[in-house]
């Protein structure tokens, strides 16, 4: 039996990419093996939103040279947004050139035939393609990494050319899927037990579909397909975020009250130097709005310290839009220059001391509103979607609340019995990134 391991990095995105490519290669007959020095195949779905990825794949594929040079049946794949770029696959062929398939995000497709290629003439295979039609995901096997919720692509790319970020081009040009083969793909995915599905695109709020379907339209078609009960959404753009969208947390009894909505900085002139597109009023009046149509709506964000340029003026003005949203929760990061981005050649980069300074006194701000945030839940019943075992305890569960609440909590039930049902469960203690809990009979 032939064995298959893949490693991903980086978002959701390449998540769904790499459960895909599992569909795939189950599909060829290969089967999943937990040790990637123990498998025929290694895939290695690489991220390169910043310069950390970059390191950390190079040095994995440093890891794997001993074994490819050992075992001449085994084939190394490496795909994602990383060989999106010319100057990685130059790399790749220079350095490494041992890699056996070099793949894109958007030759995905692609891949078994490659993999066959590869098998039946020994050569290395390299397919890079950025423009590419939109992937036919009713094509897609993909094996799912949870039973009951799924990932499902709703827009491929992104047109909003952030000047720090890589992702236009890596992923290529915004294309929407169309809106009834989205419906068709998530009605398949609840007649096979899916009760929760996540839409997904680098800006969800551009969706617009040949026939002219926005993003609210989308939410009020999967909002009526019978099975699924949640429904949930990212990323958001503040840029494009529309009324009727906002209106949909009020209408779409399913969607779940829950936005991340990346923020970046607090200050308009780094918002403006960032090709963001709105300002901290605007932004703060989406917030406003999203409040006000779902009181108890929970809300995350992305920032980046350190941008170029960015004052220590700039930089109180991120703390201070932190302090007036109150998020439940913020990925923070420490700006890092793209190759090819326009902001890497802005020349005012920030020194090093300065960004770990600003990181560390922002993560300690958005880690004690978490927490305070956290701690309102405590004594509180909330229904939780179980997702699967606890990491972190014997006998019991996690899951998930309607807000996007990590629970972990007891419960006297079965795996079999609770993993993807809805379950009350009362918050016996809190802490900055998680909440526990006892399974109660009801509210
Ligand atoms: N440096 C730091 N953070 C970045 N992000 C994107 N590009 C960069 C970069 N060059 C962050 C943004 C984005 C998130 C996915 O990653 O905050 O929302
Ligand atoms: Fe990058 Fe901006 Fe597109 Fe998000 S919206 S993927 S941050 S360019």
């Amino acid at each position: 039996m032939n064995k298959y391991h893949i490693i991903t990095y980086g978002c959701q995105m390449n998540e769904h990419d790499s459960e895909n490519i599992a569909g795939l290669l189950e599909a060829m007959g290969y089967v999943y093996e937990e040790d990637p020095y123990d498998s025929d195949v290694v895939v290695i779905n690489t991220c390169s939103v910043r310069e950390n990825a970059d390191k950390r794949f190079f040095g994995v594929l440093g890891q794997f040279k001993k074994k490819r040079r050992n075992d001449p049946d085994f084939i190394l794949c490496v795909c994602g947004c990383m060989p999106q770029q010319p100057r990685i696959v130059e790399k790749i062929n220079k350095q490494f050139s041992w890699v056996d398939i070099v793949f894109g995000t958007q030759n995905i497709a692609k891949f078994p035939e490659l993999l066959e290629k590869r098998i039946r003439t020994g050569r290395r295979q390299r397919e890079i393609i950025d423009n590419n039609p939109v992937i036919d995901e009713q094509e897609m096997k993909p094996k799912r990494m949870f039973r009951h919720k799924a990932l499902v692509n709703i827009t491929y790319g992104c047109n909003n050319f952030c000047t720090y970020c890589i992702v236009p081009y890596t992923r290529g040009r915004e294309k929407s899927r169309m809106l009834q083969d989205i419906v068709r793909e998530i009605s398949c995915l609840a007649a096979d037990g899916v009760r929760e599905v996540m839409l997904l695109g680098q800006n969800v709020d551009s969706y617009r579909d040949a026939v002219g379907h926005d993003f609210a339209d989308l939410l009020h078609a999967v909002n009526d397909i019978d099975g699924i009960i949640r429904i949930r959404f990212m990323t958001s753009h503040p840029k494009d975020i529309s009324d009727r969208m906002i209106d949909c947390f009020r209408t779409c009894d399913k969607l779940c009250h829950n936005i991340h909505l990346p923020v970046q900085a607090g200050s308009d002139r780094v918002l403006k130097r960032m090709n963001r597109h709105y300002d901290t009023a605007r932004y703060l009046e989406i917030v406003d709005k999203l409040r006000a149509a779902a009181p108890d709506i929970t809300m995350s964000t992305d920032i980046i310290v350190g941008f170029p340029g960015e004052t220590e003026e700039d930089f109180e003005a991120t703390l201070d839009i932190a302090r007036k949203v109150r998020y439940d929760s913020a990925f923070t990061f420490i700006y890092s220059p793209r190759e090819g981005t326009p902001a890497a050649r802005f020349t005012d980069q920030i020194p090093d001391e300065v960004c770990h300074d600003r990181f560390d006194r922002l993560v300690d701000v958005m880690n004690s509103i978490s927490l305070e945030k956290n701690l309102e839940y405590k004594g509180r019943t909330y229904e939780v979607l179980v997702e699967g075992v606890s990491k972190t305890e014997d006998n019991a569960y996690a899951g998930r609340t309607d807000g996007f609440k990590l629970v972990n909590f007891t419960s006297d039930k079965t795996p079999d019995e609770i993993i993807g049902t809805l379950v009350n469960v009362q918050i016996t203690e809190s802490k900055t990134f998680s909440l526990e809990g006892v399974e109660v009979e009801r509210n």
